[in-house]
């Protein structure tokens, strides 16, 4: 799949099939109107008949339509005039790449003047365009035999056709929109891969090869060995029961002054969480090879950052271990010293994502950062609590909660702000140790999740915890360029936005 930026002529270039858009007119019995001139006069039957209606996301192909130089057209909806935003452009493209594939042709070119008349914002559509594209390209077939069989020569081009397309602006916005498409569809890959081909090693030594050649990018991984010797007692603890090795990844990219403090990301990098002696029902249990979503949802982060050579120094960290059931497991009664020296009592096998941030987010405050965002397919209960629409996420701090927002709006993914009191940290207070890893109250289980893990951070250093249990995978039925089934990469795009809030 290749997508690129071409400075040519809609009017004169031919190419098998080209998309064009259309808007909905913001008064009822008003028609719709196609934004290529030449080719509104062709259509006018269609517009009048209704055919094209210009709702957002419709997709209506003209096969064989033979005109102005090329042979199929595509209409694709962008909804009305005043809805039309980076996140709804990015949800037409993927209806403009479905039908383009649907065409079975090699390449395709796309109106982008046709979708914002005005300059001003012409920035922000061209790096929705890109990441719209290549975030619906993304397909997981690679363990299937068929997939071996995939030519080069099967590829798809897709030209993105503007007068703008030497200016240097929409430029730098389109290929930051395929950089970003990139890195997700990377987590997405890793988040897919079963736990039996992404184990802990494995997951550490894609980060190694993914980072290989970026600039100013250095991974650092840390063996059991290693782990032991820095006391992380809660990822050693969870990694009692596998007989893989546990690894503990630090991802480090400097692109600022040495002596500005780093922003950091922490994930959960569970690669199959089974639930420990505390097990798991059955049924949906396969699903458990996404537990590692966050972890690699922030290396997609920090691959992202570096690539984008963004102005700050960044640090991401992943703690990753698998959670199963062997004769050494960890069992509910255990108490475990976490790195800042703080017990806990597991009560339940299964709350063990908490464990493991205890260390990493540990070792963040030594870090003495700007901030630490960690992302972590964490409890159940947020799932319960907001579906697979929202990110929960939960701060203390108002700048950092303000940041957030912000980005998340430039990002287009959806979160949403979840309390967090001392009186969810009450709940997890230890009967013999000083916490206890699960809450004895009814509910609110993510919210004690959240107090549990900020018994962790440092006081001072602001901190947000994105809960990805629910949007982590599994989002298609919302969002057009996700995966109806698989890993959804959410929260990277978010990620970075937030790391530019510090440049
Ligand atoms: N990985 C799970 C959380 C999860 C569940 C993510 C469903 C996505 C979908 C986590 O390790 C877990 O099992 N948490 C427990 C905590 C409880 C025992 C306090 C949970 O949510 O049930
Ligand atoms: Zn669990
Ligand atoms: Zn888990």
């Amino acid at each position: 799949m290749a997508f690129n930026l071409l400075n040519k002529d809609i009017n004169t270039l031919t190419c098998p099939a080209l998309v064009v858009f259309s808007k909905a007119s913001a008064q009822k019995d008003k028609l719709a109107k196609v934004t290529h001139n030449e080719l509104a006069k062709h259509l006018t039957d269609a517009i009048e008949e209704k055919t094209i209606t210009g709702k957002h996301q419709e997709a209506i192909t003209f096969r064989e339509y033979n005109v102005e130089g090329y042979r199929h057209l595509i209409v694709i909806g962008l909804g009305k005039e005043n809805e039309i935003t980076h996140e709804s452009v990015r949800q037409s493209m993927a209806s403009a790449f479905e039908a383009i594939k649907a065409l079975n042709v090699k390449e395709a070119a796309v109106h982008f003047d046709g979708i914002t008349a005005s300059k001003k914002d012409a920035a922000d559509f061209a790096q929705a365009v890109a990441e719209g594209l290549v975030l619906t390209s993304y397909v997981f077939d690679e363990l299937k035999a068929s997939a071996k069989n995939k030519k080069e020569s099967d590829e798809i081009t897709v030209h993105i056709v503007t007068k703008l397309a030497t200016d240097k602006a929409i430029k730098a916005a389109f290929s930051e929109g395929l950089v970003l498409g990139n890195v997700v569809n990377f987590s997405r890959r890793l988040g897919d891969m079963p736990g039996n081909l992404m184990t802990p090693t494995i997951l550490a030594d894609s980060t190694v090869a993914a980072a290989k050649g970026i600039a100013n990018l250095k991974v650092t991984v840390w063996d059991k060995a290693r782990i032991k010797k820095e006391r992380m007692g809660g990822l050693l603890g969870v990694a009692q029961g596998s007989d893989q090795e546990p690894r503990f990844i630090i991802m480090e990219y400097k692109g600022a002054a040495a002596s500005k403090k780093p922003v950091c990301f922490v994930g959960k990098g569970l690669t199959f969480d089974c639930g420990g002696i505390s097990i798991k029902p059955s049924s949906g249990m396969e699903e458990m090879k996404y537990d590692m979503c966050g972890g690699a949802n922030v290396i997609g982060t920090m691959l992202a950052i570096a690539q984008l050579k963004l102005k700050v120094n960044a640090v991401g960290l992943v703690a990753s271990t698998e959670n199963l059931v062997n004769g050494s497991a960890t069992k509910p009664g255990d108490v475990h010293t976490a790195r800042n020296g703080k017990t806990f009592e597991i009560n339940n096998t299964d709350a063990e994502g908490r464990l493991i941030l205890a260390d990493a987010l540990s070792y963040a405050t030594e870090l003495a950062p700007q901030m630490i965002c960690d992302a972590a397919t964490l409890t159940g209960a947020m799932v319960v609590a907001l579906g697979n629409t929202h990110t929960g996420y939960f701060t203390r701090n108002n700048a950092l909660k303000n940041k957030v927002e912000k980005a998340a709006v430039e990002s287009g993914e959806w979160v949403w702000h979840m309390p967090l009191t001392d009186f969810h940290v009450k709940d997890m207070k230890g009967t013999y140790a000083d916490l206890s890893n699960m809450s004895y109250s009814k509910g609110a289980g993510s919210a004690t999740a959240a107090a549990f893990l900020e018994q962790f951070v440092g006081e001072e250093i602001p901190w947000a915890h994105f809960d990805i249990a629910g949007t982590g995978w599994a989002v298609g039925n919302r969002l057009p360029y996700s995966p109806k089934k698989g890993a959804s990469g959410v929260m990277i795009r978010t990620f970075v936005e937030i790391a530019k809030s510090y440049v």
